[in-house]
C-alpha cells in the first residue's frame, strides 16, 4: 500500500483528493493537514464526509510515501526541500515547479525560492510525459486550463501544422478555489464574463511551453528537453457552473487538411490513451463531470479555412487531483487506472 498525505486538504483541490485517495484500491491515507482545521474533523469542512479528522502537518509529511501539495502558490516551495529530504515524493497542485525561475518569476510576481529543485521536477502532463515520470521524486501537476488546452492542440503542434492560434476557455467557479473572491452566488450566478484576457493570464506562458515543447520533441516530451517558441491569445471566461472547463481553440493551420484527415491525426495521436476520448460529438463538460478524462473534438470551416478544436476536463479532476493521482500511479509503477474512472456522472 502507498501511504499518501494531503495539505491543502480543506480546499477543493485536497477534497478531491481525499475522495479519490480513500478509494483508491492501492492507497492507505496517513494525513489530511489543513492550518484552519488542524485536529478536527473532517465534517467540519466538507460535509459530505461523515468519518475521519485533519491531522497535524509534521504527520502528513511523516508517515506519507507521498505528499500532494494542494496548497496555493508560494507554499509548495516552502514545504517541499524537507519532504523531500525526508524521502518522500512529492506531487504539487500548483504552479511552484511548473516553469523555468524566470518565467516564473514575471508571471507570479513572486520570488522563487527553491530553484535549486527546478532541475528535478517532471511535469506530470501524462499523456505527453508518460516515459519520463516513473520514479520521479517531485511531480509538478498542469494547470486545469493548460490541461485542456495542451490536450486540445498537440497533435497539430507535434507536426509543426499551427500557424495562428487563438485559445477561448470557460471554468466553472470551483477552479478559483474556495477562498476565492467575486465567487458569491450573486456575482457569478446568471453571469458569464471573461476575466484576465489576452496575453494577461497566467496559464498562458505555460500552454505555450507545453506546445512549444511538443513542436520541438514530437510525441513524447521531456520537461528538460527543447522547446520551439510559440505565441498564442488566451481569453479565460467565467461560467455559472461548480466543475468544468470547455476550450475552444480557433487555429490556422500551415497545410490545408481536410477534417476527416485532422480527426485521422488525433485519433493516431492519442491511440490507446485510458483518458483521452477522440469523438465526432462535441465535447460537453457535464459529459466529463467526476471522471479524469479530456473529451476532444474538433471542425473545420470549410468556408474560411479555420480549424475549430474543442476539449472538456473536470478542472477538479483531469484538471487537478484526478491528474494527480494518475501520476502517483505511474511514479509508483502502478495500473496507471487505478483508483480512476474515464466515466463521469450524469445529470
Ligand atoms: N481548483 C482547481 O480547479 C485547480 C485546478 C488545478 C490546480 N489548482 C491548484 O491547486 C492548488 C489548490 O487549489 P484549490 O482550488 O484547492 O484552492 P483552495 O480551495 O483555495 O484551497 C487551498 C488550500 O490550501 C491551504 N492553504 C492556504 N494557504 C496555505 C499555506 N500558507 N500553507 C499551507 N496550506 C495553505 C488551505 O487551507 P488552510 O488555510 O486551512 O491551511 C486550503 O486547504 C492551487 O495552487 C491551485 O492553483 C486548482
Amino acid at each position: 500500500m502507498i501511504r499518501a498525505s494531503v495539505v491543502g486538504a480543506s480546499g477543493y483541490g485536497g477534497a478531491e483528493l481525499i475522495r479519490l485517495l480513500r478509494a483508491h484500491p492501492e492507497v492507505e491515507p496517513v494525513g489530511f493537514f489543513s492550518r484552519t482545521f488542524e485536529g478536527r474533523p473532517l465534517a467540519e469542512a466538507w460535509p459530505q464526509l461523515s468519518e475521519g479528522a485533519f491531522h497535524g502537518l509534521e504527520r502528513a509529511i511523516e508517515e506519507a510515501d507521498v505528499v500532494f501539495l494542494a496548497t496555493p502558490n508560494g507554499v509548495a516551495m516552502e514545504l517541499a526541500p524537507r519532504i523531500l529530504e525526508a524521502g518522500k515524493r512529492v506531487i504539487d497542485l500548483s504552479a511552484d515547479f511548473r516553469l523555468p525561475k524566470e518565467v516564473f518569476e514575471a508571471w507570479y510576481r513572486m520570488p522563487h525560492r527553491a530553484e535549486a529543485l527546478l532541475s528535478q521536477a517532471r511535469y506530470g502532463l501524462v499523456e505527453l510525459h508518460r516515459p519520463e515520470l516513473p520514479g520521479a521524486r517531485l511531480v509538478a501537476n498542469p494547470g486545469c486550463y493548460v490541461t485542456a488546452a495542451t490536450l486540445a492542440l498537440s497533435p497539430l503542434a507535434a507536426e509543426g501544422l499551427i500557424e495562428t492560434l487563438l485559445v477561448n476557455a470557460a471554468s466553472g467557479v470551483s477552479g478559483a478555489g474556495r477562498g476565492a473572491e467575486g465567487t458569491a452566488f450573486a456575482e457569478v450566478n446568471e453571469d458569464y464574463r471573461p476575466y484576465k484576457p489576452a496575453g494577461v493570464h497566467r496559464h498562458t506562458p505555460e500552454i505555450e511551453q507545453n506546445l512549444g515543447r511538443v513542436a520541438a520533441q514530437g510525441r513524447w516530451v521531456e520537461t528538460h528537453g527543447p522547446a520551439r517558441p510559440l505565441r498564442l491569445t488566451f481569453v479565460p471566461h467565467l461560467v455559472p457552473m461548480t466543475r468544468g472547463i470547455l476550450v475552444t481553440a480557433y487555429v490556422r493551420l500551415r497545410e490545408a487538411l481536410e477534417e476527416s484527415a485532422i480527426f485521422e491525426r488525433y485519433r493516431q495521436f492519442f491511440a490507446g490513451e485510458p483518458f483521452v476520448r477522440v469523438t465526432e460529438a462535441l465535447p460537453r463538460t457535464k459529459g466529463v463531470f467526476a471522471a479524469n478524462t479530456t473529451w476532444i473534438s474538433l471542425r473545420k470551416d470549410a468556408r474560411t479555412g479555420w480549424v475549430v478544436v474543442f476539449a472538456a476536463i473536470d478542472n477538479l479532476v483531469k484538471g487537478a487531483a484526478g491528474q494527480a493521482v494518475q501520476n502517483m500511479n505511474i511514479i509508483f509503477g502502478l495500473e496507471e487506472t487505478l483508483g480512476l474512472s474515464a466515466e463521469g456522472l450524469w445529470p
